[in-house]
């Protein structure tokens, strides 16, 4: 059998979807293990989740007098003694420029809560139950996809599924519902790109 395919999750909150790979890694369905959790947030819950799975965690913190491009040179040097294989952007709100991509090509992938070309950037959600309400659209959905370049959320899409709002949704309910979905977009995702 092939060796687990090493994996580091950026986080900047919560970390659910962090979990749901971390459960995965833990019941085989992945071959996979983290071999480290990054954060740009000190006190996150997802930092928590992965102390207690005794997965290393890394915490970089921006300063206002850093420039981007330093931050991000930095972030890649601390990530590449890790020896990704993958590197999931799970929730993690900066956005990373070629500094850090360049070193990484083809290997970072990103989780968003809407599809291809619809509301890019945060509140995603929010603003596609605006736009329903507002008689604009009937449905939203998940995308995960790889990050070439500086564009936010876009880059050629390795999976996607279709989330229909109804009529009795209310913002609470389609958030619940999206990030269910999401949990098992990502791990599928997942599995057909490590073999
Ligand atoms: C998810 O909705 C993800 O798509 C977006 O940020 C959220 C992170 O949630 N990029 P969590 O921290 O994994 O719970």
């Amino acid at each position: 059998m092939k060796a687990p395919a090493r994996l580091v999750v950026l986080i900047s909150g919560n970390g659910s979807n962090l979990q749901a790979i971390i459960d995965a890694c833990r019941n085989k369905q992945l071959n996979a293990e983290i071999v480290c959790v990054v954060s740009n947030k000190e006190n996150v819950y997802g930092l928590e989740r992965a102390r207690q799975t005794n997965i290393p965690t890394l915490i970089q913190l921006s300063s206002p007098q850093q420039e981007r491009h330093a931050y991000d040179a930095a972030l890649a040097q601390a990530v590449a003694k890790y020896q990704p294989d993958w590197i999931i952007l799970a929730g993690w709100l900066r956005i990373l420029s070629l500094d850090f991509l360049k070193h990484f090509f083809n290997k970072v992938l990103n989780l968003h809560p809407a599809l291809p070309g619809m509301f890019p950037g945060t509140q995603a959600i929010e603003r596609a139950f605006a736009d329903y309400q507002a008689g604009k659209i009937n449905h939203t959905g998940i995308m995960v996809h790889l990050v070439p370049d500086e564009d936010i959320d876009c880059g050629p899409v390795l999976n996607q599924v279709i989330i229909p709002i109804y009529l009795e949704d209310t913002l609470t309910t389609l958030t619940e519902r999206m990030h269910r979905a999401e949990h098992r977009l990502l791990i599928d995702t997942l599995k057909k790109i490590i073999v």
